[in-house]
């Protein structure tokens, strides 16, 4: 009987650890669960004899692929992999899958929930300001920047997106004005909020370079990665310019040095609570579950990140 591991150091919620025993029971395989690990040596251990693992945040590296020799897939149960070690996967035969769009929602809607909260000046009671008139950038265009660019147009915002990898008409099919340069993305907009994956392109590409141009009244929106960010021209945005703020659901490594000397500019969740809804881990986890059952069935590899 094929097992099936559920490895998350941040649980789901219990609902979809439900739906997701029922849905690997039901096809009549085995579901082994490995929740709030602590030690890498545990998720090793738990890996040793699964032919499938369903990851969050996880990190799955050669380390992994060693201890789990009957591994065939990994599916992230979420958006981005950069957790997954692609090219160790590929060299031992693992098929790593995500579940793009699953979490969007969730995802989107706490980015603007972080934009009131930075608009409202934390809401510490003092005058703030309202959302709707702004410039917001998107940058990035894939299924949460969609989502956050139709609750920000319910809020009035004007939307503008960058991505070299989606062209102008589908940026304009979603009533979102097309940037063709990042420069003007930044030059443009008072909030701009990261939707870009972490990969060798963009890690540190958010800098001072790109963050001084933005107009007054300047906040960064982050529920993407921190490695995308730039923390010493963070840091000197912060210092150069009173007006700038930095919400973001992904703690900078200089945490404690902004939260000493620039206080109430900036949001950070204590742990990455993006997807972190019910819906968001039913609708992840759920795919994932299918993805895994597809793929044993069916050979089915939509979604392969290892190609
Ligand atoms: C994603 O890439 O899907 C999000 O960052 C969610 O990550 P999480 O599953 O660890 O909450």
């Amino acid at each position: 009987m094929k097992k099936i591991l559920v490895a998350t150091e941040k649980p789901f919620a219990k609902a979809a650890v439900e739906g997701i025993r029922k849905i690997i029971v039901d096809a009549g395989f085995e579901m082994a669960l490995l929740e709030n690990y602590v030690q890498k040596s545990e998720f090793l251990a738990a890996s040793s004899d699964a032919d499938a693992i369903i990851i969050r945040s996880d990190i799955v590296d050669s380390e992994v692929f060693e201890a789990a020799k009957k591994l065939k897939i990994v599916v992230r149960a979420g958006a981005g992999y950069d957790n997954i070690d692609l090219v160790g996967a590929t060299a031992h035969g693992v098929v790593a899958m995500n579940t793009p769009g699953q979490n969007s929602n969730a995802v989107a809607e706490l980015a603007i929930g972080m934009m009131v909260f930075a608009a409202r000046n934390n809401f510490n009671g003092s005058s703030g300001t309202e959302l709707r008139g702004k410039k917001l950038g998107l940058h990035a265009f894939g299924y949460v920047s969609k989502a956050v660019a139709a609750i920000a147009q319910g809020f009035g915002m004007e939307v503008f997106a960058y991505d070299p990898f989606v062209d102008k008409k589908s940026i304009e099919a979603d009533g979102v004005q097309y940037v063709d340069d990042v420069k003007d993305l930044y030059g443009k907009c008072q909030y701009v909020s990261l939707h870009l994956p972490a990969n060798a392109q963009t890690k540190k590409s958010i800098n001072f370079d790109l963050l001084s141009l933005m107009p007054k009244g300047a906040t960064l929106v982050n529920t993407a990665r921190k490695e995308v960010i730039d923390e010493e021209g963070l840091l000197k945005m912060f210092a150069e310019r009173p007006d700038f703020k930095y919400v973001s659901d992904v703690e900078p490594d200089c945490k404690s040095f902004i939260a000493e000397k620039f206080t109430g500019r900036f949001f950070f969740s204590p742990k990455k609570m993006g997807a972190q809804t019910s819906e968001a881990n039913n609708n992840a986890g759920l795919a994932a579950a299918h993805q895994i059952l597809n793929f044993f069935t069916n050979g089915d590899k939509t979604f392969q990140v290892n190609k």
